[in-house]
């Protein structure tokens, strides 16, 4: 049976599609498969060639039952259900079918103030500080304000996703050949925490290059099962 994924929260912005894609990427470069699942009625979907994972549009309820039940019968895949922001009903279905659920938010007090909402709300989610700055000093005051404010949530704070500029690749509709290994670095990095954290187990690849292909077959069933679901 296949593990989903859902990221959510309250606050729009907060870097929920882009965490969702970098999770896929990540776990196809872990030799993991996974369906990257739009919800949000306000994007369109993108392609999934040159992914290492699939994409799936579930921007109904109707479509997101078909693909999360046929996801439920493929075993050893993940789904990623990327949420929308703002939609607290939506948020409260999709942490209701999740096995795991992450909440990104960014260092502002206003997003922090908000995910620890969210947090209470959701009591088996997990809070993920995103376009956290690469900058040293920036980068402390960030992770203080998180020691201060975040005390009582610590052991549900994930490592944070940095901020970089080509993560904005994976949210284009058709993704260049060849992603830059900065990038596929920190995909690998949060899909590995993801991996631990569902102590699913993962290779450890050698490789930092996304050109190489790893030896991985690409996800081609999985494409056929889910684009033909509804
Ligand atoms: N790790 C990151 N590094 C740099 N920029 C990022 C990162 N994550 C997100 N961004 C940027 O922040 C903006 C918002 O990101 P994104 O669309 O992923 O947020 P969202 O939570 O899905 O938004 P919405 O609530 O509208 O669905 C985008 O411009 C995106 O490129
Ligand atoms: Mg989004």
């Amino acid at each position: 049976m296949a593990e989903i994924v859902c990221i959510i929260g309250n606050k729009g912005g907060t870097g929920k599609t882009t965490l969702s894609h970098m999770l896929c990427q990540g776990l196809g470069l872990l030799g993991q498969r996974s369906a990257c699942i739009l919800t949000d009625t306000t994007r369109e979907p993108l392609q999934p060639a040159g992914r290492r994972y699939i994409t799936a549009d579930a921007r109904t309820p109707e479509a997101l039952r078909k693909v999360v039940d046929k996801l439920r019968g493929m075993d050893d895949w993940l789904g990623v259900i990327d949420g929308g922001g703002n939609r607290t009903e939506i948020d409260r279905r999709l942490y209701g079918i999740a096995d795991i659920v992450l909440l990104p938010f960014r260092e502002s007090h206003e997003d922090i103030r908000t995910v620890i909402k969210d947090l209470d709300l959701f009591p088996r989610a997990y809070a993920v500080p995103t376009q956290w700055p690469s900058n040293a000093w920036q980068r402390r005051t960030a992770d203080r304000s998180v020691a201060q404010l975040m005390s009582d949530y610590k052991h549900r704070i994930l490592r944070p996703v940095i901020a970089l500029s080509s993560s904005k690749l994976l949210l284009q509709r058709q993704v260049p050949d060849g992603m830059p290994t900065p990038l596929a670095n920190a995909c690998r990095a949060v899909a590995g925490q993801l991996m631990d954290l569902m102590e699913l187990e993962y290779r450890q690849l050698g490789d930092t290059t996304e050109r190489s292909d790893a030896g991985l077959p690409p996800p081609r069933a999985g494409i056929e099962r889910l684009v033909h679901s509804h």
